[in-house]
């Protein structure tokens, strides 16, 4: 499979859009005597269990999640509460809840189905604390555990072609998706929702560890065999998605790259059986990268197409200022945080409150696959309920120029409803926050590639834009839509996008009182 060959990408996007029909014509249902185990468990290896008494850093979650947190050139090299703090609050349990189904470990970032699908593992030298070695993270007993040891460093900055980041790091965490525990509910979608809940939780790694002082970037230029076999995958099963370097050491001793042989570890089994769905087998072997060279080409800077300039009636944001925002640290806000299951339909926020959630969240990824600082793949667009400061209707954001532009006046809570998989939350939020690609230009210049990238954007994005939210004290939820009608709502504008991501803002409902 190429890379190059588009096709796939567009076959798997097309494949597994929702529609009003493809919705009621799925006979698919939920198996619960078969739902998959939320944990990756080895039962033979010994837990290292990681320190619980890790100091808070301090920092306002509004500045932690705006930081760029782009490689910096100064040393800084984390020891074992840092790796700790970084874990937990990306991937830690933060509530539990019991349901007809069994217990849901809720998890500090949000994830399509409270499936909780992304592993992380970290790759290190020796830091204070640890010694070198590829270990896997376990939320459960908030543990890692070795699974190879010696320093192996060296064959992932092979894998990425040295990238820089990569090689100046003295860890790196590497995130993984694991099919089956998505796809029990989601079927073939699951590749989209690696992206997106690999991106939320991104969302909070990056912004712990700049608040950490640990430089931090995401890494999607890797060749995928190089890394899955590091980390000892079975590839049917799970695979790579993403790779965090953390830290940054100017001299750093990477050992050549070694020997990696399987290492056929046992892992308990997710379910009694699983089902396949080739479909993502298909895009993730067609958005693989097979070589080095590959690799170093692909990172090759991309250019983004020049926005359209195409002025209509524009509002300009304003922030909260900032000695009235909030300075609720990072790990508070990360805590507190859980998808508003209900809004208040007849609540609104200020529109100070709605551009800190756009300013903060969409400043710029730390990412190999973009550009330059401030690059961006997807365009936000968004419904606007109840916003004090705007008038109701469909507007475009227009980051360049820090305002929205109105595209339609009007009030769209039923569209809002119908878009959002006939949901109440989208209609009764104060705004809705589309994601939108221009995916044909996404493609042409990253090959099926392009395809994670764009996901992956938005799901972080998404995910600083939830912090953004419950730092206000306001409420947010994920959402998936209707595809092509998203695209429809807001054409002529977005003629020729796809929708990739809807994030729902607003006042949570207050809980009657019995
Ligand atoms: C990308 C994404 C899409 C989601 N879609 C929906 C949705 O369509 N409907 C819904 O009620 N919740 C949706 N959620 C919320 C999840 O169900 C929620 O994140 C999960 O149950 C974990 O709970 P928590 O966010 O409160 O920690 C979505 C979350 C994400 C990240």
């Amino acid at each position: 499979m190429n890379n190059r060959d588009t096709q796939a990408a567009w076959e798997y996007h097309d494949g597994t859009k929702h529609s009003y029909w493809s919705i009621r014509s799925n006979p698919h249902f939920l198996d619960w005597a078969n739902r998959p185990q939320p944990f990756k468990i080895y039962p033979k290896l010994e837990p290292i269990l990681l320190p619980r008494d890790v100091p808070q850093t301090g920092v306002a979650a509004l500045s932690a999640i705006s930081e760029p947190g782009r490689s910096s050139l100064v040393d800084s090299v984390p020891n074992l509460k840092d790796l700790a703090r970084i874990l937990y609050f990306s991937a830690g349990i933060t509530k539990q809840r019991t349901s007809p189904g069994g217990a849901i470990y809720f998890r500090a970032a949000a994830c399509t189905g409270a499936l909780y699908e992304i592993e992380l593992y970290v790759v290190t030298g020796d830091l204070t604390g640890l010694e070198a070695g590829v270990y896997h993270f376990n939320p459960a007993d908030v543990s890692l555990r070795l699974l190879r040891k010696g320093d192996f460093r060296g064959n992932l900055a092979q894998a990425t072609a040295m990238e820089p980041a990569v090689a100046h790091a003295p860890a790196t965490i590497i995130c993984t998706g694991t099919y089956w525990r998505n796809a029990w509910k989601y079927q073939a979608r699951t590749y989209r929702h690696f992206g997106w809940d690999n991106g939320t939780l991104l969302a909070n790694l990056l912004a712990i560890s700049v608040a950490s002082g640990l430089p931090a970037e995401i890494v999607l230029g890797f060749v995928d065999a190089e890394v899955n076999s590091i980390l000892d995958l079975d590839t049917r099963r799970e695979v790579a998605v993403s790779i965090v370097p953390i830290g940054y050491r100017s001299k750093n001793l990477l050992p050549a790259p070694k020997q990696a042989p399987a290492l056929g570890l046992e892992t308990i089994a997710l379910s009694e059986r699983e089902v396949e769905y080739p479909a993502m087998f298909k895009m993730h072997d067609a958005s693989s990268l097979q070589s080095e060279e590959e690799v170093a080409r692909w990172r090759e800077k991309h250019s983004v197409p020049a926005s359209v300039p195409d002025l209509g009636e524009e509002v300009r944001l304003h922030c909260v200022r900032e000695e009235e925002q909030s300075h609720e640290t990072i790990e508070q806000v990360i805590l507190r945080r859980g998808s508003t299951r209900a809004f208040d339909g007849r609540a609104s926020i200020t529109l100070e409150q709605l551009s800190t959630i756009l300013d903060c969240s969409t400043r710029g990824l730390p990412a190999d696959f973009l550009e330059f600082p401030g690059a961006q793949l997807n365009d936000v667009y968004l419904i606007v309920h109840s916003v004090l400061g705007l008038r109701p209707g469909a507007y475009f954001f227009r980051r360049e120029r820090n305002s929205l532009q109105l595209l339609k006046e009007g009030t769209f809570r039923r569209d809002a409803h119908h878009l959002g998989l006939e949901q109440e939350l989208p209609a009764d939020a104060c705004a809705d926050i589309f994601f939108l690609a221009d995916l044909r230009h996404t493609l042409e210049r990253y090959g099926n590639r392009g395809y994670r990238a764009v996901q992956l954007e938005a799901g972080a994005i998404g995910g600083r834009m939830y912090l953004a939210a419950y730092a206000q004290r306001l409420g947010a939820t994920g959402l998936t839509f209707f595809d092509d009608d998203v695209i429809d709502f807001f054409s002529p504008h977005a003629k020729g996008k796809s929708a990739i991501f809807l994030l729902a803002i607003g006042k949570s409902q207050k809980r009657k009182s019995a």
